[in-house]
């Protein structure tokens, strides 16, 4: 079975999929050198079954662009969970592991030099963690390597904020350092690719 055709009939999440208009894949180009992972979608999301396309979105988009990067060429949007959970909560664990091998095949198709990991669900992913001991502040702009291996890539990954996070914290500072994070990444990613 064709893989967008596997997670369109996934029927793991019970919570999940009564309740959803479109699975949200992804969008971006394959291979690509830069994935922005995300939590998963909203409802704006489920709608239109693209991901990132609400505020929080927009806000992705602008200071990508404001770092340098290019949509539709220098990223690919993704999330952890490819269902939007009810009224915008938290995803489970279990739901976080059953859609894990979804993501472990994007990521191997895809087969990113840079992951940035946008809020504690994505870096828990990295860093083999419980969301629960993520700090996001405290990991803010590190740059790690994954403890987890990925079929055809061995990317690195910078841990940053969630852009709901940005969004909320606008005239802290917190959209500064989140710009200069897209930019290591842009530059990690230039890095590995003449390293090639
Ligand atoms: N938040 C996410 O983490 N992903 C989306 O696609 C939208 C909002």
């Amino acid at each position: 079975m064709r893989f967008n055709t596997k997670v369109k009939n996934c029927t793991l999440c019970s919570e999940l999929v009564p309740h959803r208009t479109n699975v949200v894949l992804g969008e971006g180009p394959v291979p690509c050198n830069i994935v922005f992972l995300g939590e998963a979608p909203g409802a704006t999301e489920d709608k239109v079954g693209l991901p990132f396309k609400g505020p929080a979105g927009s806000l992705l988009r602008a200071d990508a662009y404001a770092a340098g990067l290019r949509e539709g060429k220098d990223f690919h949007i993704l999330n952890m969970l490819k269902c939007r959970p009810p009224d915008n909560r938290d995803p489970r664990l279990e739901e976080l592991r059953n859609c894990l091998p979804f993501l472990m095949h994007q990521l191997s198709i895809i087969k990113p030099k840079v992951i940035v990991c946008m809020g504690r669900f994505a870096q828990g992913f990295v860093l083999q963690k419980h969301p629960r001991e993520i700090r996001v502040l405290q990991n803010a702009g590190k740059i790690i390597k994954p403890k987890r291996t990925i079929k055809n890539a061995k990317p690195q990954a910078i841990l940053t904020f969630h852009p709901a996070f940005v969004m909320r914290n606008k005239g802290n500072n917190i959209e500064e350092a989140f710009i200069g994070h897209l930019r290591k990444a842009r530059k990690l990613a230039c890095i590995a690719q003449t390293a090639k």
